[in-house]
């Protein structure tokens, strides 16, 4: 015999159980209307909304398939949004990184006042030994480094300049003809090619082509940087640079800040944290980055300060080497020769190395296959291997990259993090 009332109250507990599903559900999809509306609202990208705390380069990774939506933001932000320095709404794409040399300040005087009123980037990015150079400007945007470069790596020189968003290229390509009349050579130096920094090969740059290739401000905007460092280093010659400022964030952003679209659009949503560019370098095959200079970077701005919380940001600029495989890095005592144009008494090459004129340093291991294999060979004497100090304090086969927000610090506090001075000190030579 069927118990009626077990089955009366067995319904009754399924329909409240059902019931109690549903509403579940229910509540559940008016949070998730709530959350879009605000999410629409504040401008985060819906994209970024995976991205996991803490693992902000796989996020990277993971969200390189919604690549697409991030460069379409960032064609808005800087082809219809910003439309010169001042409508930015931080400090971080304009911050000054150190004072600048009189021979790059007269090359920035040449360039036209269009060209550099839309001049977004953060650091300085002027390498040294450029003439006659094949360079690349990966994220040119209106042309002012390409230009102000024009001038130092000469008529036998060329730079080239990439960028993915249509109201840029245009005003760089305007003054295409400005420039070359002003520099008073024959025909241009220079071209602009519309791509993605991500995508160089389908934007037709071939491997092993560029000497140097130079960045201001942009790495930080890709959706998938491993793929920029990756391309950058197929395309550069075996001793090559990528000489480039951007910004780096002192930890891990959560998805606030990375999904957040003016954030992005302003430089720090996307800033890597510096200890995984150095991971990310070492993964493609550079050389461990060296540090040139930092400094801090401002927002000024009390809405973005809010929202980015206790997050410090950097605008650093590094140097990258495509070092040919099987070079030996052993340390080895050089000295600087002084013949690169500008750096007639001294090169400083990183913040731990300044090579002054007849001085005999040691260093370590990776600069020494740095400088024997890029375009620095020939500025330099090398001394034979055997007059090498064994078991030196100051030169071991790899120098630990730096902070740079410690060397902001030892900036202001007018310390030192050179190789060059202080206890493993450079030699007179005789
Ligand atoms: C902050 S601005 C810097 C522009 C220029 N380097 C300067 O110093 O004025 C960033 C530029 O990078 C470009 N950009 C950002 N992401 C890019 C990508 N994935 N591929 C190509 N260009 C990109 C933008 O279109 C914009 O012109």
């Amino acid at each position: 015999m069927i118990d009626s009332s077990f089955d009366v109250s067995y319904g009754r507990t399924v329909c409240f159980g059902v019931n109690y599903i549903l509403n579940i559900f229910e509540g559940f999809l008016t949070e998730l209307a709530t959350w879009r509306k605000s999410v629409a609202k504040s401008g985060h990208f819906s994209v970024m909304a995976e991205c996991k705390k803490g693992t902000h380069s796989d996020c990277s990774k993971e969200c390189a398939s919604h690549g697409p939506k991030i460069h379409d933001d960032v064609k808005d932000y800087y082809g219809k949004r910003v439309k010169k320095s001042s409508d930015l709404k931080s400090n971080a794409c304009v911050a000054p990184a150190k004072p600048i040399p009189a021979f790059i300040r007269k090359a920035l005087t040449d360039v036209h006042p269009d060209v550099t009123d839309k001049y977004y980037g953060c650091g300085l990015v002027v390498p040294e030994c450029l003439e006659g150079r094949r360079v690349l400007d990966l994220g040119c945007g209106s042309g002012r480094d390409v230009y102000m470069l024009s001038t130092l790596v000469g008529e036998k020189g060329h730079i080239t300049g990439v960028d993915m968003t249509e109201e840029q290229l245009e005003v760089a390509r305007k003054y295409i003809e400005h420039h070359t009349q002003k520099c008073g050579f024959s025909k241009p130096n220079v071209d602009f090619i519309q791509g993605y920094i991500e995508g160089l090969e389908e934007a037709g740059l071939g491997e092993n082509s560029y000497d140097i290739i130079i960045s201001n401000c942009v790495v930080n905007l890709s959706p998938d940087k491993t793929r920029v460092l990756r391309e950058a280093f197929r395309v550069l010659k075996d001793g090559g640079e990528l000489y480039f400022s951007d910004i780096y964030s002192s930890g891990q952003l959560p998805r606030e800040i990375t999904s957040h679209k003016v954030l992005w659009g302003e430089c720090f949503g996307g800033a890597l944290c510096w200890e995984d560019l150095v991971r990310l370098a070492e993964e493609v095959g550079f050389s461990s980055p060296r540090l040139v200079t930092a400094s801090t970077v401002t927002v000024d701005n009390e809405e973005l300060e809010s929202l980015l919380g206790d997050y410090k940001f950097v605008s650093a600029t590094y140097r990258l080497f495509k070092i040919p495989k099987n070079t030996p890095k052993k340390s080895c005592l050089l000295t600087y020769d002084g013949n690169i144009t500008g750096f007639e008494k001294a090169l400083e090459f990183d913040c731990h190395y300044t090579f002054k004129v007849n001085d005999v340093v040691e260093v370590d291991g990776e600069v020494a296959s740095i400088l024997k294999t890029s375009r620095f060979a020939e500025e330099f004497t090398f001394q034979p291997d055997s007059q090498t100090s064994s078991g030196s304090c100051c030169a071991p086969a790899k120098a630990v990259p730096v902070n740079p927000f410690e060397l902001v610090q030892q900036m202001k506090s007018g310390g030192t993090t050179s190789a060059t001075e202080g206890c493993c000190g450079a030699r007179k030579s005789c």
